[in-house]
């Protein structure tokens, strides 16, 4: 009965899990698409609710389709007041477990249902509506106050942006977060859509869904790391700092936030692309963050290198990921440290709400096998 020889995929590595149409991360050359097109490009020169109507509808949106798109976010991005109570009612320590508890409220208030026998464009609703609200609900976490008034919004990043600020954003801080917002917003089947899509496979409620992903971000190997990466600026200091401290760090066996990928064996494009917005910014950091980086990177290489000596076999060296940069960016246009998972949040709903639709779409319940390796039972047993 146990069969100790049975290989399986260790945290599912190389396992194709599902199809999908949404986007690819084709690690190997280190490129992004989001459904056909190159996800560099459209993060430097479209808006969210473009990218988020290609996603939904497979193609760019016309310039009359875009206006009732947006439109539409815009009012559906409002909460009633009963559910702004709510909201101020999951606050606490943590923004992302404040607004995990937020999302999965707001669903139970409106009293969604699970989604199978049910008209599916009825559901597709209910995921629009949870996307919509992402920006208002982390505005009251932040503020603990209703979402202010903002007047001529320009759309969902600058929602965002305004609320977590407080001020209209200048024209250079929204275009940062609009193309950080689109290079995050889906990524293949990463950890927390896997699990978004899992719990779609069952036919649960749509919030269900999307609470289950945004509690599977919460771990700092997925989703956590751009808070601790300012954490880790700061106690460097100062570039001549950089290469002693990284290299007590890796003498203790510490990871280093920032760094690595399940996926990308070359240069994550999405850092490479918020590399050069924080490079533009220029903020007091970003000498800092290139020595870093360029420390790091150093150290890493030589750490594969020795591992390949010893072991006679070709090691990869890390590589920085999104989350170095994206910390960089992000602090320069004013968002706290603690609000980075929760602007993940805001931005990954639309890939995840667009994951759920996919699967509902063509639903296979997710059941893999399990390698038992408890202790074996004699037939008499039986
Ligand atoms: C993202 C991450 C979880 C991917 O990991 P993975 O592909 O599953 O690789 P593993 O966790 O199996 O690690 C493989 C090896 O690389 C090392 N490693 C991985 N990431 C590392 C990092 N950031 N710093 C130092 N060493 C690292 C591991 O210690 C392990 O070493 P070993 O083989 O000597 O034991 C991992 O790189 C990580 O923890 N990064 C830091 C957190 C982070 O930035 N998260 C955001 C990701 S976008």
């Amino acid at each position: 009965m146990n069969n100790p020889t049975t290989t399986f995929a260790a945290g599912l590595e190389g396992v194709i899990a599902c199809a999908t149409r949404l986007s690819h991360v084709d690690g190997a050359a280190g490129r992004l698409i989001f459904s056909g097109h190159n996800a560099v490009t459209l993060a430097q020169t479209k808006t969210v609710e473009e990218v988020w109507f290609l996603l939904h509808e497979g193609r760019l949106p016309t310039a009359e389709e875009l206006s009732v798109f947006r439109a539409k976010v815009e009012s559906l991005g409002k909460l009633s007041t009963a559910e702004i109570a709510l909201v101020k009612k999951a606050r606490g320590n943590e923004p992302l477990s404040a607004f995990r508890t937020a999302i999965s409220a707001i669903a139970c208030h409106r009293g969604f249902k699970p989604w199978l026998n049910r008209d599916v464009k009825e559901v597709e609703a209910e995921v629009l509506q949870l996307q919509a609200l992402a920006p208002s609900i982390v505005e009251i976490i932040h503020t603990g106050k209703a979402p202010v008034r903002k007047h001529k919004n320009a759309g969902y990043a600058q929602r965002y942006l305004w609320g977590v600020t407080g001020k209209r954003p200048s024209a250079d801080n929204l275009r940062a977060v609009e193309t950080y917002l689109i290079l995050t917003i889906d990524h293949g089947l990463n950890a927390s859509t896997f699990s978004g899509r899992v719990t779609a496979s069952t036919g649960a409620d749509v919030g269900a869904a999307i609470t289950a992903a945004v509690g599977t971000l919460s771990g700092p190997l997925h989703g956590g790391a751009p808070g601790p990466v300012l954490d880790m600026l700061d106690s460097i200091g100062t570039p001549e700092n950089a290469a002693s401290w990284t290299q007590a760090e890796l003498s203790a066996g510490r990871r280093i936030m920032g760094f690595g990928h399940r996926v990308y064996r070359t240069d994550d494009p999405r850092s490479l692309c918020l590399r050069g917005v924080a490079e533009k910014q220029n903020g007091p950091r970003i000498k800092l963050a290139l020595k870093v980086e360029e420390e790091i990177l150093r150290a890493l290489k030589a750490k594969a290198d020795a591992k390949a000596l010893t072991t006679g076999k070709p090691v990869r060296a890390l590589r920085v990921n999104v989350e170095f940069w994206t910390a960089v960016a992000l602090e320069h246009v004013g968002i706290p440290r603690t609000l980075y998972s929760s602007t993940f949040c805001t931005s990954r709903i639309i890939g995840w709400g667009e994951h759920v639709i996919e699967q509902l779409r063509d639903n296979k319940l997710f059941r893999p096998l399990s390698q038992y390796t408890g202790p074996e039972v004699p037939e008499s047993a039986f």
